[in-house]
């Protein structure tokens, strides 16, 4: 994992990886790539390119007669307790005072019903939290130290969640003066992108499998049933209390039994300014196959992407969004921002990843 690297080699890096982007045209259709089918098969699960593990469990559960949501949560569990998934519970990236803060949300298309939990330390199953939250109360999101003690009570054990890796990562971050933090100069919202002024571009060109990684699972039953979740330690190095768009119902993760289910995973601020998991679900409503909702959604989020310390130099978003949308009739697919990402589905063609479509090809 590029986190074992020395801070400023994977910084440089990740700046050769950022320009390998810059000379794509910003011609949307003309890279869009079909990607996904399914073909009606169902049971179907679909997660984000960390979640093999987690389709897998959800199908098999499925397949025994779970409930579509009991088997998502369950799948994602396998990632939470890995504490080599440095992007969600055990072992997730802490924020800039080096604590990890989780977030999480569900939703279940039968009953349209949500539960979401945000900036909650602690507590290394944050998905199972919110589908508590869902279950046993009239609200859809808790934060902070409201939902630590609901977790509590509802027999959920704190724990210590920062491993002795994410602990050295964040050192080696604090060592690198903070150099990607957060904070914006009172300027900085848009100024223009010139060779001295590229604090913005060191940025976003960070590896994006760390700086935004997440686990999105959502699942259709045999007969239709829709659920989903999405579970991530968000940003690292983050101000404390950010919440990004994970545990945001309609941005992260949106189920509607009638149409399908859809989830984001990326750079979290760009997904919530355009409610982009309803985005792609009402997309999916109107007719679009999943993968192009994914794609649409993508188009708004760079179509809005004005700040200039997020574009490169042909004016391109320099983080990357991936999208995974799942139909009522077990049809799928996902589509990224920058090419060369992939997603995990199983369905009865088994368990595996597949490459994600995209806006912009690599040059
Ligand atoms: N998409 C995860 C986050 O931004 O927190």
């Amino acid at each position: 994992m590029s986190s074992n690297l020395p801070r400023r080699s994977f910084l440089a890096a990740a700046g050769a990886s950022a320009l390998a982007f810059a000379g794509a045209p910003r011609v949307f259709a003309r890279n869009q790539q079909r990607a996904g089918g399914g073909a009606g098969r169902r049971p179907v699960s679909i997660a984000s390119g960390n979640g093999v593990p987690a389709t897998t469990k959800a199908v098999e559960l499925i397949r025994d007669g779970a409930d579509p949501l009991d088997a998502v949560v369950a799948g994602v569990r396998i990632l939470e307790d890995d504490p080599n998934d440095m992007t969600v519970g055990l072992g997730g990236l802490p924020n800039e005072e080096g604590i990890v803060e989780l977030d999480a949300s569900v939703m279940h298309g039968p009953t349209h019903r949500a539960g979401a939990v945000a900036s909650l330390r602690n507590i290394r199953y944050p998905s199972a939290v919110a589908r508590e939250v869902a279950r046993r109360t009239d609200h859809v999101l808790l934060v902070s130290d409201g939902a630590l003690r609901f977790a509590k009570r509802m027999g959920f054990q704190e724990e210590n969640l920062l491993t002795e890796e994410a602990r050295r990562a964040w050192l080696r971050w604090k060592a690198g003066l903070n150099r990607d933090d957060n904070w914006l100069e009172p300027d900085q919202f848009d100024l223009p992108m010139t060779p001295d002024n590229r604090r913005g571009a060191a940025d976003a060109a960070i590896d994006d499998r760390i700086l935004t990684g997440t686990i999105h699972c959502s699942a259709v039953t045999a007969g239709g049933d829709l659920a989903g979740t999405t579970t991530t330690s968000g940003l690292p190095w983050k101000l404390p209390g950010r919440v990004g768009d994970s545990p945001i119902i309609g941005a992260g993760l949106y189920t509607d039994n009638a149409i399908g289910s859809a989830g984001a995973t990326g750079r979290g601020e760009a997904v919530i300014q355009v409610c982009g998991a309803n985005a792609a679900v009402a997309r999916m409503g109107a007719g679009d196959h999943p993968t192009d909702a994914c794609i649409a959604v993508l188009k708004m989020i760079s179509e809005r992407t004005r700040a200039r310390r997020l574009q490169d130099d042909k004016g391109r978003p320099r983080f990357n969004v991936v999208m995974y949308a799942v139909r009522k009739d077990g049809v799928y697919g996902s589509a990224c921002m920058h090419e060369g990402r992939q997603f995990a589905i199983s369905d009865e063609r088994g368990d595996r990843l597949e490459d994600c479509a995209f806006l912009y090809a690599r040059d």
